[in-house]
């Protein structure tokens, strides 16, 4: 295990099979209701098969040639939450090191506890508490842009990364590839998102699930009734195609996530190109499948 280049305030031994090293979470560049919250969803949904895992895994990483690491090469994946990617690399590398500063780090002990490799740590991404230069590989999937300057935890995190190391990141969209039609019932979607962030979790919790069996389920059935009678390509083009193949629980979880969630940002193509290249990393890929966008850059 990597050592940390701070001590910790705590550590909390889970179930006494899994370490948790607590550290300071609180820094400027946070949003602390919004980290809440995140605690609270993810100990709503905190379990994930490992099929789902694998499944929606090889969505997220479909850009990655494993092959380009060294056997020994060591992972950070900041906003880990219930840790389902770190579970979907630890197969793939030594060490994972897992980082939440949510009560979600508890749910990815649960979750991770099998695996010996992976490393929980709840701090924040301004206080990551590994010297610079450290990580092979740094992921952070769906987290940038629930913190308030997503450019500065971007710098920070290519920080960490060794040189000719890689970074993943998966940054929430802003319809850029999509029409106007599309980007109206967003907008429309967006008012509801702002009043429902804003209530009590249990009541937040059980909008959420009315909103998924009201509004995702029928819209996802008309995305595939497209794409079975009519069009692939027009089916796939349809709001909420992309939970076609998702289970209930993901369709659920997102939900909460999308309406949940009181701080969300969006960024085209061309901006989280700009962000990444103002970092350091270079030979930038998109992917151009969904979720949109996920790229994948390397230290300079
Ligand atoms: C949508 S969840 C994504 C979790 C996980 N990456 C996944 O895809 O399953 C966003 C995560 O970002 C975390 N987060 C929010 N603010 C953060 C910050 N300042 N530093 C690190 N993580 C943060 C939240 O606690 C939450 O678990």
């Amino acid at each position: 295990m990597l050592n940390f280049n701070t001590s910790e305030d705590q550590i909390i031994e889970y179930k006494s099979q899994k370490k948790i090293y607590i550290f300071n979470t609180n820094d400027e560049n946070s949003d602390k209701i919004t980290i809440e919250s995140f605690g609270e969803e993810w100990s709503k949904f905190s379990s994930f098969n490992s099929d789902e895992i694998t499944n929606i895994g090889n969505e997220y990483f479909d850009i990655v040639d494993f092959k380009d690491f060294d056997s020994d090469a060591k992972v950070l994946d900041l906003g880990c939450g219930t840790g389902r990617w770190s579970i979907y690399l630890a197969s793939k590398f030594n060490e994972v090191y897992s980082l939440d500063p949510s009560d979600a780090i508890f749910s990815a002990a649960e979750l991770t506890s099998e695996f010996k490799n992976i490393y929980l740590i709840k701090a924040s991404s301004e206080n990551i508490p590994f010297d610079d230069n450290t990580f092979d590989f740094a992921i952070s999937l769906g987290v940038l842009h629930h913190i308030p300057d997503t450019e500065q935890a971007l710098n920070t995190l290519v920080r960490k990364i060794k040189k000719g190391g890689k970074c993943l990141i998966y940054l929430y969209y802003s319809l850029d590839n999509r029409g106007f039609m599309y980007k109206l019932v967003f907008k429309f979607s967006n008012i509801f998102r702002f009043v429902i962030s804003k209530l009590p979790a249990r009541v937040k919790s059980i909008v959420c699930d009315i909103i998924a069996f009201t509004v995702y389920i029928p819209l996802i059935g008309i995305s595939k009734s497209t794409s079975m009678f009519i069009s692939k390509n027009l089916g796939s083009k349809l709001p909420l195609s992309y939970y076609s193949d998702k289970s209930l629980n993901v369709i659920r979880n997102d939900s909460l996530d999308r309406f949940g969630t009181p701080l969300e940002q969006r960024f085209s193509k061309l901006k989280i190109k700009e962000m990444m290249e103002k970092s350091g990393l270079y030979n930038i890929t998109f992917s151009e499948n969904k979720p949109y966008w996920h790229a994948i850059g390397q230290k300079k």
